[in-house]
């Protein structure tokens, strides 16, 4: 039984060499999820699934691997080291520091040695920055880490997810151009589409997410010329999600792009660009900077797409600051220890809510009831940590669940350490008709519960103690 080490199979590289972790050359090494030592044990030395980053229907099959195989399998650097040295030694190379902290640049403007070198630059023949609206050495480092865990060529780290929307939408739709998006997107996106890019000669058109989706949206690429499909996969509050590679087989086929919001799913959970998307967005203020912490946003896709969002970008002046930026660095190194754990947390307590007396419904891809779950099980690697559900009761009822739990804050947002939960009803359509909430799906005993990195047993306890009070 060969402890698995990889430092030792690599210690005879040159350090700078060894820090790049180069295709990994161990099949034993592999995401470990156990909580109990004898599980760590046995997952890391024999007998568990290579699960890591396969997608969930995958992950329930065992690969064969040829017995005694000599040959070492060549494979990608997984999430959890990406999220650790992406961007930072790896490929920057030209840090004028030791400190292993990327150190955040704050000035706001970059100096040239000489004219020449000021040329050079201009030229592309040398890379550096010139203002700090248009990049920053601390932004390009979080840039390129975005980038590696998407798998694209190119990111544009943005103020906040809404801004990055924002720009996206601007730079890839021309006046005249034509928005397909879903009824379920998250609605200020929606209502930016529909009223402001309306009033500037943009059309839109709103699909819903159900099992006629594909013939809506086929009817609308037929009958229009599309020039970008817009949603979020998985939706919120609803947990719905899309087919990802059909949407965009679809699409492409008909000339239109596919953009798609995936804050719901962090890259550790998806990777809509490896299904076919032509560019993915997060509002990088919930899973990756994971602490409620930092308002951000980033979009990532081909050099091609991103430098003309970046253009806009820069017009529209939305630029991070560099300290948000590093938060956002520093966030991201526990993002797949985070996310791991939010994602079981969210499964276990799906199961235990699903199967409770005063709970109505559960909405979650990681149940065999969802809608959705055998699409979520192709194109996901974790269900994510956001769960939602209709207690039974009223709206009085649901409120009086929310005020008994002790763990949760009562507030909007997903995605951080600390669980939050929100009743849809009073937190974003209070004072809403009937209507409005029914068109959205929002009843009075829904309960959204973003679930952090505080103990699954704390959090269940907690759960089923405030469901006594309803
Ligand atoms: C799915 C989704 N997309 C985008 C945004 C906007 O992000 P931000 O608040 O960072 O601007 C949010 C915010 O809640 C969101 O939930």
């Amino acid at each position: 039984m060969a402890p698995p080490t990889v430092l030792a199979k690599t210690s005879s590289l040159p350090r700078q060499q060894r820090r790049f972790l180069p295709p990994l050359h161990s099949p034993e090494h592999r995401r470990i999820t156990a909580s109990f030592p004898a599980e760590l044990l046995q997952d890391f030395f024999g007998g568990a699934d290579d699960a890591a980053h396969q997608p969930l229907e995958h992950s329930k099959k065992k690969p064969q691997e040829p017995e005694g195989s000599p040959t070492p399998v060549a494979r990608q650097v997984s999430d959890e080291t990406l999220v650790v040295h992406a961007g930072e030694k790896m490929g920057n190379g030209k840090s004028s520091t030791d400190s292993i902290a990327t150190p955040v640049v704050s000035g706001t403007t970059h100096w040239f040695k000489n004219s020449e070198d000021l040329i050079a630059f201009k030229e592309g023949l040398r890379q550096s920055f010139e203002y700090g609206r248009y990049g920053n050495p601390t932004v390009k480092v979080l840039e390129d880490k975005v980038s590696s865990l998407e798998q694209a060529e190119a990111t544009l780290v943005t103020s906040s997810g809404m801004n990055g929307i924002v720009a996206t939408l601007l730079s890839l739709v021309p006046p005249g151009g034509h928005v397909v998006t879903t009824t379920d997107c998250y609605s200020e996106a929606r209502v930016f589409i529909r009223d402001r890019m309306g009033k500037m000669g943009i059309r839109s058109t709103f699909i819903d997410i159900d099992e006629d989706m594909k013939s809506s949206l086929k009817d609308v690429l037929a009958k229009n010329d599309v020039t970008l499909f817009y949603a979020d996969s998985p939706t919120n509050p609803m947990l719905k999600c899309l087919d990802i590679s059909l949407v965009a087989e679809l699409c492409h086929k008909k000339g239109a792009l596919v953009c798609i919001d995936s804050t719901l799913a962090p890259p550790i959970n998806q990777k809509p660009l490896t299904l076919g998307a032509d560019v993915v967005l997060h509002s990088a203020t919930k899973y990756m900077a994971g602490h409620h912490d930092v308002i951000a946003g980033c979009v990532s896709g081909s050099e091609a797409l991103i430098s003309k969002v970046r253009a806009w970008h820069q017009d529209i002046g939305g630029a991070i600051s560099p300290n948000a930026a590093y938060m956002i660095i520093r966030g991201l190194k526990t993002m797949a220890l985070r996310v791991e754990a939010q994602n079981r947390t969210a499964l276990l307590m799906a199961c235990v809510l699903e199967c409770h007396p005063l709970v109505e419904r559960v909405h979650y891809l990681g149940l065999e009831s969802s809608p959705w779950n055998h699409v979520a099980s192709r194109q996901m690697t974790g269900y994510g940590g956001l769960v939602s559900f209709e207690v039974k009761s009223d709206l009085r009822g649901t409120m009086r669940f929310i005020d008994a739990l002790e763990i949760p804050f009562i507030a909007t947002s997903l995605g951080g350490c600390e669980s939050l939960v929100q009743q849809p009803a009073v937190m974003s359509f209070w004072g809403q008709s009937g209507e409005e909430k029914a068109k959205n799906g929002i009843k009075d005993n829904l309960v959204r519960f973003s679930f952090g990195i505080e103990r699954f047993e704390d959090l269940r306890d907690d759960i089923l103690q405030a469901l006594e009070k309803i």
